[in-house]
């Protein structure tokens, strides 16, 4: 299996959505990666509710929904109704994660992990079984367009091999400043879902760019 594109929705034209979504769906991205945020968990609030049916309803791609929330427990339902397919809440704002990650799958959809950069991957240990997908953050959380942190590199490689050690398929998710210049030591290092979103967003052919980092090699997956 090859790895996973998200082009992060957040770095379209809002003027001009359902022309990024056609975009999208002509790429080959593998899902569209959808940022909601509420000013409290990060300093920045995005789009919420409102949009999501619009975003739905255009989007051939399976919605991966990223919570950057406060008490993300509180909108599971509603998101799933919203057709959310991977549904992410941070483990910094969720105090019962075990039970939200079984509310997500009792849905029938994935459910992952995000985790600030300065969270330890050890902090999964007790919850690596249960989850589809970790999404470590590799920029601070609430802005696109932010510079990569390279800690992310090492962090991933420790997160996989302790999947391997336990013999779990869980996706590793990169999200923040990425694209063509860190794709591939991401993925050498164990990652199988890349989110991009200025990357793509902002490249001059974005379809091309999703193709190009679609196209790398990895001797990992
Ligand atoms: C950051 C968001 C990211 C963001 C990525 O808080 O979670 O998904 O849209 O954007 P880029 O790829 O531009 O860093
Ligand atoms: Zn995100």
């Amino acid at each position: 299996m090859s790895h996973l594109i998200a082009p992060s929705l957040l770095a379209a034209d809002f003027l001009h959505l359902a022309d990024s979504i056609e975009m999208i769906n002509k790429s080959q991205a593998d899902w569209l990666h959808i940022d909601i945020m509420d000013g409290r968990f990060v300093p920045n609030i995005s789009f919420g509710q409102v949009l999501m049916p619009f975003i739905k309803k255009a989007s051939e791609k399976p919605l991966d929904v990223h919570l950057m929330i406060e008490e993300p427990s509180k909108y599971i339902e509603e998101f799933v109704e919203l057709g959310a397919e991977v549904l992410t809440v941070h483990i910094e704002a969720e105090r019962h994660l075990h039970r939200t990650i079984q509310r997500i799958k009792a849905h029938g959809i994935k459910a992952g992990v995000a985790l600030n950069p300065h969270t330890s991957v050890d902090l999964l240990d007790d919850i690596l079984e249960d989850i589809d997908m970790v999404c470590l953050m590799s920029v601070n959380p609430g802005y696109g367009g932010q510079k990569f942190i390279y800690q992310t590199v090492p962090k991933v490689k420790k997160l996989r091999a302790k999947c391997i050690e336990r013999n779990l398929n869980v996706h590793i998710e990169i999200d923040g400043g990425v694209g063509a210049q860190n794709a591939e030591a991401l993925l050498q290092a164990g990652a199988d879902v890349l989110v991009a979103g200025s990357s793509v967003f902002k490249a001059e052919d974005p379809i091309k760019m999703v193709e190009r980092l679609k196209e790398i090699k990895s001797s990992f997956i």
